[in-house]
């Protein structure tokens, strides 16, 4: 086939792709656990849906597929000669409370489309596609249950102590689960796995601020994740003198203030405080406990650190000098992670191919990729972000850079090719 046909026909493989691929995410957006809002989290009702129509669009698409016992959905395409490396391309299925319709799914209905435009012929590595059954850690609060399980690094304590709301532990779900679904296969990695492509939404402004419609991800900030509790007195709003209470809601409203003012002193780092619960939540109470979450990023694990040790020490300065005591618990860190220099380059050359310029980029958000990639040599391939919207309903992606996304899949694959190719001849390469 000649350049310029294999061009005009990837074009065209690709336009049509886009337009199923968004036909694939309206209808995978219907799966939630809270009707009036996407909402899918892990292992639940929603996930089992969302599994039911990939599947059937998976077989359809020539794929052996099956469910692990983490509850990553997997499709196998196979290779020219059988016995070769593997090409994982994936993301997660689950999301956030109220959710966007792309986050996590378009990187699956990604790698669907990127086989379906392959039109059936065989590449001498295989193709895997993985939907991450837990990335958001929306129902334990621990994100990346699933690629965790695929990489081998759940621990004790992700397993024994984070439970979800009717109080079980993921070891529980994950048995629960296993025992209703005998016919799970084991969460490994298949045979040599020898690359991970993850594309995302990047979820920020950037993109779409230097009018490109993709980037390639180059290193991913690390994270951290805490508890507070700030415990005060609870008492009567009408009879207590604002001299003499213990508020552990106004506490809390300092620290959080003081949160945003050493986030927004240190360029980079972001800290949020994305829930809040106040007890006993009487409106003519004071309340007497105020539990908060913070959530700190940044991808300096240094920088990072630092500015959480700050931002706990502030809350025991501010909870001391107003008579109340607070408690700090670190449940989840991930450090910054840097993606293959080989990958990254491959991202790069499959987008110069297509025709598309892409820049390089920290991504500010946690992905898959970030567990995958201490174990598999990983890149991500982000897609423009309209607005720089995510986690919200108004998330979106445009249609011609979903095209582009494609066009430069299907060059990658191209790529990809001959890279292993390569390596099996030479590994020294
Ligand atoms: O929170 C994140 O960064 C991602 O959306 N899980
Ligand atoms: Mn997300
Ligand atoms: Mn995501």
């Amino acid at each position: 086939m000649s350049t310029e046909t294999a061009i005009s026909e990837r074009i065209a493989i690709s336009r049509k792709a886009a337009l199923d691929l968004q036909e694939r995410i309206a209808a995978l957006a219907s799966c939630t656990d809270k009707p009036g809002e996407i909402l899918r989290t892990f292992l639940s009702p929603a996930m089992e849906e969302v599994h039911q129509q990939l599947r059937w669009w998976l077989e359809r698409a020539g794929l052996q597929v099956n469910v692990d016992s983490a509850g990553n959905i997997r499709g196998l395409h196979e290779s020219e000669s059988g016995d070769s490396p593997v090409l994982l391309i994936g993301s997660h299925l689950d999301t956030v409370p109220n959710a966007g319709a792309y986050d996590g799914i378009l990187g699956v209905l990604m790698g669907l489309a990127l086989v379906e435009g392959l039109r059936a012929r065989r590449m001498p590595y295989a193709i895997e596609l993985i939907g991450f059954s837990d990335e958001e850690g929306t129902r334990f609060g621990i994100p990346f249950i699933g690629s965790r399980a695929l990489a081998g690094t759940l621990s004790e304590d992700h397993l024994l102590n984070s439970s979800d709301k009717s109080g079980i532990t993921v070891r529980e779900a994950l048995a629960q689960y296993v025992e209703a679904h005998p016919e799970v296969t084991p969460s490994v990695f298949s045979k040599k796995t020898v690359g991970y492509l993850e594309f995302h939404i990047e979820q920020g402004p950037v993109l779409e601020n230097r009018n490109l419609p993709l980037g390639v991800v180059q290193s991913v900030a690390g994270q951290t994740r805490c508890h507070l509790v700030f415990k005060g007195n609870s008492g009567h709003a009408g009879t207590s003198p604002m001299a003499l209470r213990r508020d552990a809601l106004a506490t809390a409203a300092i620290w959080m203030t003081r949160c945003e003012i050493i986030a927004t002193e240190v360029d980079g780092l972001v800290a949020t405080v994305g829930q809040i619960s106040v007890e006993p939540g009487g409106v003519n109470v004071i309340p007497g406990v105020a539990r908060c979450s913070l959530d700190v990023r940044h991808a300096d694990d240094v920088v990072r650190n630092l500015a959480v040790e700050n931002i706990l020490s502030e809350a025991h300065a501010i909870a001391n000098r107003r008579g109340l005591a607070v408690e700090t618990h670190i449940y989840h860190t991930q450090p910054a992670v840097h993606l293959d220099s080989e990958m990254i380059a491959l991202a790069e050359k499959a987008a110069r191919k297509a025709g598309f310029q892409s820049i390089r980029m920290t991504s500010g958000a946690g992905h898959d990729a970030m567990v995958i990639a201490p174990h598999v040599p990983s890149t991500m391939i982000f897609l423009r972000s309209p607005g720089g919207i995510s986690h919200h309903p108004d998330e979106s992606a445009l249609i011609e850079d979903i095209e582009a996304a494609i066009h430069t899949g299907l060059c990658f694959l191209d790529e990809f090719a001959a890279f292993v190719t390569k390596k099996e001849s030479d590994p020294r390469a």
